[in-house]
């Protein structure tokens, strides 16, 4: 029987969305069931707003970064009456199930939709932090370790140049698999991650070990999430209650504190949202397609 399937991306935007769009809406058309994109995460089925999506808006994803969708970071538990809003946009859009891509949070509410409502959803994890319990890799960690170990291999040439140490902070929430993947594969001489805090003194130690030895440069990567003796708490929350761990400012305090107690020039970079942008590599293409897969299971058998 012909069933009418939703999809929604919520969450920060990761490269291999978009292949995962189009695969479930492939497979779903080629079923013969109707497929509506659903407008930015959650706040989408509380709002009402919706996409179809066709042979024709699927076209051409699978290179694409970012989500067509588009994703919001909204927690419809955490709005009057939000749950209760999806649960009749739902019905009232006359959908017969859910497919949510997201992370921890987008994959929370369609966990607890399901647990105290029924809800019809299936979830298909992502995110570039690779954080997720369950799964041994999620697509878009692997196109941002690339651009990080790009970024670390660019840094090289400056720090040779003009003997510096280079402090490259990149993202990871609370985890450091970013930083390790792409400081191993990069060369970095110190990689701080949150998982194993080692000293801001030991690090110092070992860059000072480095120069000794004739090397005068060294790379440093910092997961945000690093815990740096002294930082200021940070506050700004997002819906979900996360810390905003980017806007702590972890890269510059660490360069500042290398400097000061190296003597040697510093300088920080912060890759941001670079890490998270553009077209996902052929492995996060792969993965997102397998994704698919085992929802198209886990929904038609
Ligand atoms: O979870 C993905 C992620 O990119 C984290 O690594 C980072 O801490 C956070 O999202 C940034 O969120 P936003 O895009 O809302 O600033």
């Amino acid at each position: 029987m012909s069933k009418r399937v939703g999809v929604l991306t919520g969450g920060g935007d990761c490269p291999g969305l978009n292949a995962v769009i189009r695969a479930a809406a492939r497979r779903s058309l080629d079923r013969g069931h109707e497929v509506v994109g659903v407008r930015e995460g959650w706040r989408g089925l509380v709002d009402g707003t919706f996409e179809p999506l066709g042979a024709r808006e699927i076209s051409g994803l699978l290179p694409r970064g970012g989500t067509i969708l588009g994703t919001s970071r909204t927690n419809p538990f955490r709005l009057e009456d939000g749950a209760d809003k999806v649960l009749s946009t739902f019905e009232g859009a006359e959908l017969d199930a859910l497919i949510a891509i997201g992370g921890e949070d987008t994959l929370g509410v369609a966990a607890r939709l399901h647990r105290e409502h029924d809800f019809p959803v299936v979830g298909v994890p992502k995110t570039i932090d690779n954080d997720l319990s369950a799964t041994d890799y999620t697509f878009g960690f692997d196109t941002a370790v690339w651009t990080c170990t790009e970024a670390i291999d660019r840094l090289h040439t400056t720090a040779e140049s003009h003997n510096r140490v280079m402090v490259l902070e990149v993202m990871g929430r609370h985890t450091g698999w970013i930083a390790v993947m792409s400081g191993i594969a990069g060369g970095a001489d110190v990689i701080l991650i949150p998982e194993h805090p080692i000293d801001i003194e030991e690090a110092c130690a070992d860059i000072r070990r480095r120069h000794e030895r004739g090397k005068d440069f060294s790379i440093v990567v910092v997961s945000e999430g690093y815990e740096l003796e002294g930082l200021a708490e940070e506050k700004e929350l997002d819906e979900f209650g996360h810390v905003r761990l980017g806007q702590r400012g972890v890269g510059h305090a660490l360069g500042r504190e290398i400097e000061a107690r190296t003597g040697f020039e510093t300088r920080v970079t912060v890759l941001g949202h670079v890490q998270r942008g553009g077209s996902p590599s052929p492995r996060d293409r792969v993965l997102a397609t397998e994704d698919w897969y085992a929802v198209a299971r886990a929904f038609f058998g």
